[in-house]
This record gives structure tokens, sequence and C-alpha cells, in this order.
């Protein structure tokens, strides 16, 4: 076998250094064993294994055991596996604790779900040897949608005059996805700015990671158009805004408490009050999201019809740029 397996990898994949082809795996039940060289045999192909992928979050990399990067030897193209994890925990969110679980089964039907709508990453579910239920996806190539903006050029002012318009059309297509999916009767369930990517080639954002799944006496909904109102603050203002990231600013001296996020403490949702030129109607969205809310959102729906309107009230771009 071992042998045969080195034929096969020398002859899908020439450039691979022979002596570092290990294993073939049909029972990837324990996913942590499985590394570079390694090749997963899976619904009659072969994928060898590059590396584990990695989440990169207040600034450290959290790998990630159970995703790995691999090529597929029949087809030569890339692809990532993600692996049967089984991992319950519990989410504090402000006052509610939500019992949550990853569910691959949960992802597998979404990916059913969205085949070829292109707002979200595609994929197949294959079940290995030992029963468990792989997910094989398409490598999107392309940067997180946060790390998009952050990357953007100049101060918020410059960042508002030059680039909000097109970043909120881009997160109103995200939104519009995850009703998509509501009106299907499924939740993504993390809904958080580094799940929406952004594709290069294409320009469009897309959502990952679709694997978590809730005790059903939480409101699934209610989770991701909280995750949405995060990733529109973020939008919004740039970056995420505390009392020590708008210390230094004169217009901070203005926030009051009813301006921060009930769940997120620091987290400043009034950014009107740091920059008065955004529009009173979209800091009126965010404002759904603070502290001092008397109304919330029920569906992403409703939070749409009154963020498509704000859109006309941004700067299009500048023609500075086109010249
Ligand atoms: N379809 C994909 N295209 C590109 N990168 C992906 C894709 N799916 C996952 N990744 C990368 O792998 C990381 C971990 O995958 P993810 O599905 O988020 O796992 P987890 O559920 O453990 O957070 C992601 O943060 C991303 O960097
Ligand atoms: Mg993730």
């Amino acid at each position: 076998m071992e042998s045969n397996l080195r034929d096969l990898v020398q002859y899908y994949l020439p450039t691979f250094p022979l002596r570092r082809v290990r294993r073939l795996v049909d029972d990837t039940t324990d996913f942590t064993s499985i590394t570079y060289g390694d090749v997963i045999h899976l619904g009659g192909r072969h994928y060898m294994v590059l590396r584990d992928e990695a989440e990169r979050r207040f600034g450290i990399e959290d790998f990630k055991f159970w995703v790995k990067r691999c090529k597929c030897l029949e087809t030569g193209e890339s692809a990532i596996l993600k692996l049967v994890f089984h991992e319950e925990f519990t989410q504090q969110i402000g006052s509610m604790s939500i019992r949550s679980f990853r569910s691959q089964n949960k992802e597998a039907r979404i990916l059913n779900l969205v085949r070829g709508d292109m707002r979200f990453m595609q994929g197949t579910a294959e079940r290995d040897e030992a029963g468990n239920l792989v997910r094989i996806l398409d490598v999107i190539r392309g940067k997180r949608f946060d790390t998009v903006i952050d990357n953007l050029p100049g101060d918020h002012r410059h960042y508002y005059e030059n680039d909000l318009y097109r970043m909120m059309e881009l997160l109103i297509a995200g939104c519009e996805a995850i009703d998509f999916l509501h009106r299907h009767y499924e939740q993504h369930g993390d809904v958080r700015r580094d799940h929406l990517w952004m594709e290069t080639g294409t320009g469009k954002v897309r959502w990952i990671d679709f694997d978590y799944a809730y005790e059903t006496r939480a409101n699934p909904f209610a989770l991701d158009l909280f995750g949405l109102g995060n990733s529109l603050l973020f939008t919004v203002g740039k970056q995420i805004y505390t009392p020590q990231t708008f210390a230094h600013m004169e217009s901070g001296r203005n926030v009051r408490d009813t301006d921060f996020s009930p769940v997120i403490k620091n987290r400043l949702v009034n950014l009107r009050r740091l920059f008065p030129y955004i529009p009173r109607e979209l800091n009126n969205v965010l404002m759904h999201f603070s502290q001092g809310a008397e109304i919330h959102y029920d569906s992403v729906e409703e939070l749409l019809g009154d963020l498509r309107p704000c859109l006309e009230l941004l700067p299009k771009q500048t023609e500075r740029r086109a010249s």
C-alpha cells in the first residue's frame, strides 16, 4: 500500500517530495494526527494534506487542526477538508448564555442549499470509511472583508468620501445572503466580519463557515442579526471604537453611556458622535444595536429595509480616483 501511495503521488503530483509522503488515511476521526504528507481517501478521490488552516484573531494565529488545506490528486484542484470535530460550548452574549455545538450535518445541508449561489462558499460532503461527514470546500481566493477595509488608505473622512459607498454595497449583499438563509429556515450561526470574504477575481463577497448550531431555545436569527450589526458597525467606522481609541478625539467628549453596545460594553455604536457627517438615517440603523435602543430588528429583511436607502445618502467614489 505504501509504495502504491507513493506511485499515486508521483503520478499526479510529481513535484511533491516523495520522502515526505506519509499514510493513506481512510478514517479521519483522529484529525490531530493527520498532517503534511498524509493522503485522505474520500469519495473515490485522494487529497494530499498540505497544512492546517488558521484564523488570525487578536493578532495571534489560531490553528484549526480539523480544517486541512489539501490538493486533490485526481483533479489537481486545491481543496479545504473540514473534518468532523465534536465540540460543544456555551456562548455568552450579554446576559444570555447559549449552548452551541458544531454540526457537520448542518454545514453539509447549507452547502446543498447554496449550491451555485456564489454569495457563499461552495462544496460538497462525503463520508469517510468510519462514517465521518467531511466537507470538501472550494478554496476562495481572496481576503477577509475586514482586512480589505482595514487596508484602505486614509483617515475616516477619507474612507467615508471614497470607499464607504462601495463597502456598504458589499455588506448589503452579505446581508441579503444571510436573509436568503433565513428564508430557508437556516441560520449561518457564526456571522463575524472575518467569515465574510472578498474574492479577488470578482470583487464580490462570500460567506464561509456554517457549522455552528444552537439549542433550539436560542433564537438563531437574532444571533445572525447581532453578527450583521457588528459587521455593519465595523464597515461604517472602518474599525471598532472603544473609549481608548477615541480618547484623543475632541468629538469623543460628547459620548454617553447609551451610545455603546449593550452586549460588548465598551464598543461604541453611536458613530455620529465622532463623525457628524455620517447620515442620521445610517446612524439610526446602528443605534438599533445600542444600549439605548428601544426597538430592535426582528429580521434581516427589516434591517435591509432601513439600510438600502442609506446607500444613496453616501458619497459615491469621487472623480479624483478615476483621473
Ligand atoms: N472555502 C474557504 N475558502 C478559503 N478559506 C477558507 C474556506 N473555508 C475555511 N477557510 C479558512 O479556514 C479557516 C477555518 O475554517 P472555518 O470554517 O472558519 O473553521 P471553524 O469552524 O473552525 O472556525 C477560515 O477562517 C479561513 O481562513
Ligand atoms: Mg471560523
